[in-house]
């Protein structure tokens, strides 16, 4: 047989060119739609179901009889480009399509045809494809409904940051990424060469922020930080976007309100959004939003809780006071007591230079970690130093040499005041949120230990 040659009609109406997403208020019209063939099912000689993707949603196409026999109609293969004319009208109650509705096809052409056999999408990568596979086609799995699903909540996770602060009216500001300061530590920085200087990747962007206080008042960012991090867990990566504020003439516990404050936020914000939440129930069903107040946890507390409960280090002892909680006892506690966590006023020696002290026991510091059932840790925070003294005198006791960091000092010097602020990580928080075994799958593409690729 010979395969048939499609011509568009040209008496039928104009087609109006429309996005998927805009496919409901577009029934009953001659439209025309452009995607990639996101499922493929041919029934018999005379009907081809094709799911359409354009990025905005997904549309039922229905090609019969000679539309079905044309060279392409019989060659159509997942992940090709094909535009698509017709008229999209309700489905009758008992078939199901993406919306309730279908596109009945009077004329289409293909604009790029994707391989079959070996080299055919699902050939090269599938659900049982190996992890490492995954992350070498990230760019293949983007087209997958979870992971480009997990994408659009992220793009309304960051509005819903932005909204959050542009609404109280802090000033979002873009610090550099490259630096020659550490914040956290010198473990964790990746070294450049800058000129045949040595610089670094920001690690937080915190200290910039603090000097933008005295001239914009309250500011945030959200940018990207780099840990050269030792340990490869479902929850580290080497590039992470950082969501950063800092606030003047506050106290501790206004920083506990206004961060508890943001995550109840940014999330009936994310929730407002319909299609993420869709994402949001469907990824998590058991989601609830959190009950508030949060839990308020002192960390002297939270070493007895893992007395009491028998939560031991590896070789079989207790973790004491001045000991570092790291993640298997901190996850372990936040599961069993599986909401929200402030855990608070940590010891000074496990913590960075700039934190405060408590004005109760100078042996802890006005800090706060956030922690989440099921991730752990996705904010820290404190209130920062704010005597000029006392300033110098963690410089040395960090063995940290002030001259780099005299822009920082000078706040001190130049009309000093109470602040504070933190650091949320936003991969964290959509892991969260989305109940995701790993933060690798909440990036566009995830760098890690052995990964900057592609
Ligand atoms: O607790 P951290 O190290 O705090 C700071 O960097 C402060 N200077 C922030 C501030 O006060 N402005 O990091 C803050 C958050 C963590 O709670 C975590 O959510 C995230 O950043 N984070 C990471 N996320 C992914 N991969 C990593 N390697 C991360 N390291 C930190």
């Amino acid at each position: 047989a010979k395969a048939v040659v499609l011509k568009e009609d040209t008496s039928l109406p104009a087609a109006t060119k429309i996005k998927i997403r805009d496919s409901v208020k577009n029934r009953g019209k001659r439209v025309r739609v452009s995607g990639w063939v996101h499922r493929l099912r041919v029934q018999g000689k005379n009907m081809i179901f094709v799911v359409l993707r354009d990025g905005t949603g997904f549309l039922q196409c229905v090609l019969t009889d000679k539309l079905c026999q044309s060279y392409d109609a019989l060659t159509l293969t997942l992940e090709s480009t094909i535009t698509i004319c017709g008229v999209i009208n309700e489905l009758p109650e008992g078939k199901s399509a993406p919306d309730n509705h279908e596109l009945t096809v009077d004329y289409w052409e293909c604009v790029g045809k994707a391989p079959g056999g070996d080299e055919a999408i699902s050939n090269k990568v599938n659900e049982n494809s190996d992890p490492s596979v995954k992350y070498d086609l990230r760019h293949l799995v983007l087209r997958e409904e979870k992971a480009s699903g997990i994408l659009k909540v992220r793009s309304q996770v960051m509005k819903g940051f932005r909204d959050h602060f542009d609404n109280r009216g802090f000033v979002e500001v873009t610090p550099p990424a490259m630096v020659q300061t550490s914040v956290e530590g010198g473990s964790t920085l990746f070294e450049l060469n800058y000129y045949n200087e040595k610089a670094y990747l920001t690690q937080s962007s915190q200290l910039y922020l603090e000097t933008c206080l005295p001239s914009l008042g309250d500011v945030y960012c959200l940018a990207e930080s780099f840990r050269a991090e030792k340990s490869h867990t479902r929850r580290h990566l080497s590039e992470y976007t950082h969501c950063e504020a800092e606030m003047a003439f506050i106290s501790f516990d206004d920083l506990l309100d206004q961060l508890e404050e943001m995550v109840c936020d940014v999330i009936d914000r994310v929730l407002a959004h319909k299609p993420s939440a869709d994402i949001v129930y469907k990824l998590n069903p058991d989601f609830k939003k959190p009950e508030r107040p949060f839990m308020r946890m002192n960390y002297t507390d939270a070493i007895q809780y893992l007395k009491d409960n028998d939560i031991k280090k590896e070789d079989g002892t207790f973790y004491e006071f001045g000991e570092d909680i790291p993640e298997a006892p901190e996850r372990a506690m936040t599961d069993k007591i599986n909401r929200p966590i402030f855990l608070c006023r940590f010891p000074a020696e496990i913590k960075a230079f700039y934190m405060k002290r408590c004005p109760e026991n100078p042996l802890l510091t006005e800090s706060v970690d956030v922690l989440m059932p099921g991730v752990g840790e996705i904010v820290g925070g404190s209130m920062r130093i704010s005597d000029l003294d006392e300033l110098v005198a963690a410089y040395k006791r960090e063995g940290l040499d002030p001259s780099p960091y005299y822009w920082f000092t000078d706040q001190r010097k130049y009309g000093t005041c109470e602040h504070g602020g933190f650091g949320l990580g936003v991969e964290r928080f959509i892991a969260w949120l989305l109940n995701l075994h790993t933060v690798r799958d909440t990036c566009l593409y995830p760098r890690f230990t052995g990964r900057a690729f592609p």
